[in-house]
């Protein structure tokens, strides 16, 4: 795996991300303003974004906003700095490098990451290769660059003072979006394989509580026109053989691959009537695994969790570690 500028903040402060991303998905904001959070700083930035990154403020910037961005250097110092880029869950997002004059002397560089990367963990851990990682230098990447999914993210180190670049930043429509990453933890949910082999998965970066409102996994074949049997809510599906299922459980980093897991679940359920599972880690994950033979999908509903309700969780992340 190639290796990416790391970026190491402080994680797990007590600063809620409420207020700035998508408000049709997070209203009530009151029950948020106590959850943790993962995110350190946000600030609330007032579209149409034509921005000029603050080299203090904003070295670790998370924004939701689609527009320009530019970067100019204050001093040779070789920070590492990052724009964190999030649209909602059914796009993409597209970055076009307007100009690049970053020179490559004393590790000058600039680097698009199909992805987010934190604390040299990547997000989505599964489906991670090489191509997701365009990095530059005294030239602008003359493609636009398109995420997978709805997170992507701009690295940059330019030690030469005066020196910098711009973006211009779209969310694209994504017909068939696989890895979510949520901002806030309220809302409803689909993850679907579309048929395929992999894995998709829903990440809110923070606590969570997380029912399941309707599952359909490792029961509809992809041809035929085979009756459905509910068999209601299956678990430990992992420990009886089936390639299909859900995870659902936490991560104390991006990587979801590293999970800890709560509940191993499938089959065909479209009972609501499930207890939520409070999950007490900096990431909340529901990870759906396919083996290519049915048509999987499982909704879920996230709602925050908050710092008073953590010690009552049905799973706190890295207990086993102390
Ligand atoms: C999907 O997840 C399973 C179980 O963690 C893993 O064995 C498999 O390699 C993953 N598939 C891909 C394409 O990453």
């Amino acid at each position: 795996m190639r290796v990416l500028l790391c970026i190491f903040v402080a994680t797990f402060t007590f600063n809620a991300i409420n207020g700035l991303f998508f408000p049709e998905l997070g209203g009530r904001q009151k029950n948020t303003a106590s959850a943790l959070s993962w995110f350190p700083r946000e600030r609330r930035l007032s579209p149409p974004a034509h921005r000029i990154i603050d080299p203090v403020e904003d070295c670790f910037l998370v924004t939701s906003d689609e527009g320009e961005f530019f970067f100019k250097s204050p001093s040779d110092e070789p920070a590492v700095c990052g724009i964190y880029m999030i649209a909602e869950p059914d796009k993409r997002i597209q970055v076009i490098f307007n100009y690049l004059d970053v020179p490559c002397e004393n590790g000058g560089l600039v680097a698009w990451v199909d992805g987010w990367e934190l604390s040299g963990q990547v997000w989505p851990a599964d489906a991670w290769d090489d191509d997701r990682v365009v990095e530059s230098c005294d030239q602008r990447p003359q493609r636009k660059l398109v995420s997978r999914q709805n997170a992507a993210l701009i690295q940059y180190r330019v030690p030469a003072r005066g020196k910098g670049f711009s973006v211009t930043v779209r969310h694209l429509r994504n017909a068939r979006p696989c890895n979510l990453l949520l901002f806030g933890s309220e809302g409803v949910y689909t993850v679907r394989n579309h048929g395929e082999t992999g894995n998709c998965s829903v990440m809110a970066v923070s606590p969570a509580t997380v029912r399941i409102l309707d599952l359909n996994v490792g029961q509809s074949v992809k041809r035929g026109n085979l009756l459905e049997i509910e068999t209601g809510t299956i678990y430990h599906c992992t420990k009886r053989g089936l390639a299909d299922y859900v995870d659902i459980g936490g991560a104390n980093g991006l990587d979801h691959t590293k999970m800890e897991v709560l509940n191993n679940v499938c089959g065909l359920d479209s009972n609501e009537g499930r207890r939520p599972m409070f999950i007490g880690c900096e990431n909340t994950v529901v990870r759906l695994v396919s083996s290519g033979r049915f048509q999987n999908s499982v909704t879920v509903a996230f709602a925050p969790l908050s710092v008073d309700n953590i010690e009552h969780a049905d799973l706190i992340c890295g207990i086993n570690d102390v």
